[in-house]
């Protein structure tokens, strides 16, 4: 655990809004390389087996709901569960378009609240927990993941070599953007609100054949990648010299991999 990692400044409201999230494409990009996760973590499958046992009173928040992928399932599996997503970002058009420190759900008022990959960005991620824990009625449930620390450790590598090749002698640091709330901060400030936390981690390959999934994996980070470069460089260079070493590894291991570490906690209101 990084014990400052929560004092990190949460990223910028209108980046989120304006850039990141102004609609799915750029989180469809990243997903896309998950076809080749092995061994498979069905995230939805994960959360469907969570949810068993609802309903009782109280809708499902699906909070952060990005693709929308996640509530399309649920609703697809379990019709007797209303599914309502939520989203700081209007552009992906959830039906409640709202934050999750700040919840327009009456306390008690919630059977299950999903914060699945997004607890990171929220402004303050105690807060956020707590604000998800005061809409669950008692019994509820929240189902939360995020990333482990050691999460694919190859972007920093490409991140610090890349910039070595175009002659930064001392690169930035590379900003993983999800250590606010990782799984050991995450599983941490989980049991603290709801007493009790169980974790669920997941390690897995993620071994890409081809260079092209792994650029627009890389080019959907451009926004803060870009900000973060020494001045001087574009991201149009870092790009360029990125995609090389890409497909220099490739020719000499047959593929680019990615070694994950991501997890699921689940805790009773
Ligand atoms: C990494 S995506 C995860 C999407 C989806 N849950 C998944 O696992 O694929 C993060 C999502 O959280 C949303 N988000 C970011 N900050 C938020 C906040 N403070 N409150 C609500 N949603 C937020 C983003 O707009 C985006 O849809």
């Amino acid at each position: 655990m990084t014990p400052d990692a929560t004092a990190l400044p949460a990223a910028d409201r209108g980046v989120l809004t304006g850039e990141e999230y102004a609609d799915a494409g750029r989180l469809s990009d990243r997903i896309s390389v998950y076809a080749w996760q092995r061994p498979r973590l069905d995230l939805g499958g994960a959360v469907l087996a969570r949810l068993r046992g609802l309903p009782g009173p109280g809708p499902v928040l699906d909070v952060g709901w990005g693709t929308g992928a996640l509530t399309r399932r649920l609703r697809a599996d379990r019709p007797d569960l209303r599914v309502i997503p939520v989203d700081l970002s209007a552009g992906l058009r959830p039906e409640v378009v709202g934050e999750v420190d700040r919840l327009p759900f009456a306390g008690g008022s919630v059977g299950a609240a999903l914060a699945m990959h997004m607890l990171y960005y929220a402004a303050e991620p105690a807060n956020a927990v707590r604000e998800l824990r005061r809409v669950l009625r008692p019994g509820g449930r929240l189902v939360a993941s995020t990333n482990a620390a050691g999460d694919k450790p190859q972007w920093a590598r490409l991140w610090t070599d890349t910039l070595r090749d175009l002659g930064v002698t001392d690169p930035p640091p590379y900003d993983r953007g999800d250590s606010r709330f990782d799984l050991e901060i995450g599983t941490a400030l989980v049991r603290e609100v709801f007493g009790a936390v169980e974790v669920h981690d997941h390690r897995y390959e993620i071994a890409v054949p081809g260079a092209g999934p792994v650029l627009a994996y890389l080019h959907s980070t451009r926004g803060q990648r870009t900000r973060a470069l020494p001045k001087g460089l574009t991201w149009a260079d870092f790009r360029s010299a990125a995609s090389d070493r890409i497909r220099a590894e490739i020719d000499r291991a047959g593929a680019f991999v990615l070694t994950g570490h991501t997890g699921i906690l689940t805790a009773v209101a």
